[in-house]
């Protein structure tokens, strides 16, 4: 079951709550019971084909960019202000749409492999590997000089079908690390960064005082699989920069705030172990919420994962969409507004070195690969920056503003408590301690 795709990998930020309290004009009756289910027959493994007809079979006119290219660009305006933007991708689609490359290569300073690297797509059976698309993407972005994340190393779900009749604990803690030597090793010195662990922190559902979810990895592996990833990518390549990368630690409601401490006490743990470890993912899948959502909650954090002389990367932005209302135009609205919100919030924190939407088209969000719709209205969802036929909506401008609007707080104006040098699950020793 690990490799289906899961109701707690999705929900990110979205509950019925979080939508209602956001004052903005939200549906009432979310039919999240149709929602769930037709994510749960939703399995990974299908992603490259299924798309709403609606969308799928929509003419395509790709519409002149000059206006919103070279210094008009996503990419312009974030590098002025230290930062790189870019989107996940899935390689299938630069490969076959000219049109989509030129977009893509039009804004990003950086693409993410959205699905290429994952190891349902790696991994045809325990025994071999398949890397026809991810040394066609690797090629790809090093002859058009866009950087390249790695997604993903350690994940309890985009696992391939043998995974679970495979895996035991007599084999796991090999399987893994040679997972890691092969993929990694293979691109060394031609990466930005690397996923290395995603999504590890299960508060609610854990029942372990470290919070670490209960996925296959900890079962077989144990507790040290996370620093055992860190270090095997760190000696098959020194040079990409390590993540860690974790969703549903954006908002300023309690179960969020426990979820980042736990993060932090996972990173500080980690950082205390001298595991070579150089950036938090944040993923940032929103809600449409308004702007009292984001944060000191979130900035506090942030500056905490700085003192660890971490970077911050914002992973995969994007607004769901869903229970909002059907009219586009308002719709787009709120979407832009809730990106300023959101980038308004976090972009002054000095960590942030990187800003990532997750896909940049409406035509190719995840949020319109489901086998059933994500709108109860069944129209196709709007969570990004250009909409299906590649025009720039309001989300584009409102993101492009808020790079504009960055100004980096000040060093030392609002650092939180010093991260403690030791490792705070060491045993307490008394006779130390006086
Ligand atoms: C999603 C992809 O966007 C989809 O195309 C795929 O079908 C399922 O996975 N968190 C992650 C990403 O870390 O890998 C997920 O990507 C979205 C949630």
């Amino acid at each position: 079951m690990s490799q289906l795709w899961s109701k707690a990998g999705i929900t990110k930020g979205l509950s019925r709550r979080n939508l209602l309290k956001s004052g903005l004009k939200v549906a009432a009756g979310i039919e999240m019971g149709a929602f769930f289910s037709a994510l749960e027959e939703f399995n990974g493994t299908e992603v490259q084909g299924a798309r709403y007809d609606s969308v799928k079979n929509g003419p395509l006119h790709v519409p002149d960019l000059s206006a919103i290219s070279g210094t008009k660009s996503l990419k312009a305006h974030a590098e002025a202000h230290s930062l790189l933007y870019g989107s996940g991708v899935d390689a299938v689609r630069l490969r076959s749409e000219p049109g989509y490359a030129e977009l893509v290569s039009s804004q990003c300073d950086i693409i993410a492999a959205e699905n290429d690297m994952k190891w349902y797509a790696l991994r045809p059976s325990p025994s071999s590997f398949n890397f026809d698309m991810a040394d066609w993407l690797v090629s790809y972005c090093e002859k058009n000089k866009i950087k390249l994340r790695g997604h993903v190393l350690v994940w309890d779900k985009g696992l391939p079908p043998w995974f679970t009749e495979f895996a035991n604990t007599g084999n796991a803690r090999q399987l893994l690390m040679t997972h890691i030597q092969q993929v990694v090793g293979r691109y060394a010195g031609r990466m930005h960064s690397w996923d290395v662990v995603n999504e590890v922190i299960d508060v609610g559902g854990s029942g372990r005082v470290d919070s670490l979810r209960n996925s296959p990895w900890l079962q077989l592996v144990g507790a040290d699989y996370i620093e055992l990833a860190f270090r095997t990518a760190r000696d098959a390549d020194p040079t990409a920069l390590l993540t860690y990368n974790e969703y549903g630690i954006e908002l300023e409601t309690p179960e969020q705030e426990e979820k980042r401490a736990m993060v932090l006490l996972l990173l500080r743990r980690l950082k205390a172990r001298q595991t070579p470890i150089d950036a938090l993912g944040i993923q940032s899948h929103l809600g449409p919420v308004t702007r009292g959502e984001y944060g000191e909650g979130l900035r506090r954090f942030m500056a905490a994962v700085r003192q660890m002389e971490m970077q911050v990367f914002i992973t995969e932005l994007d607004v769901n969409d869903k229970g909002l209302q059907a009219a586009t135009h308002e719709r787009d609205e709120i979407v832009a507004a809730t990106y300023s919100a959101y980038l308004n919030s976090v972009l002054p924190e000095r960590a942030i070195t990187t800003v990532m939407t997750w896909g940049i088209t409406d035509r190719y969000s995840w949020q319109n690969n489901m086998p059933n719709p994500n709108r109860t209205d069944r129209l196709p969802s709007r969570p990004l920056l250009f909409d299906a036929e590649y025009r720039a909506k309001p989300a584009f401008f409102a993101v492009r503003d808020s790079f504009d609007q960055r100004k980096l707080t000040q060093a030392g104006s609002n650092d939180p408590m010093l991260a403690p040098q030791v490792d705070p699950y060491a045993p307490f020793n008394p006779v130390q301690s006086r």
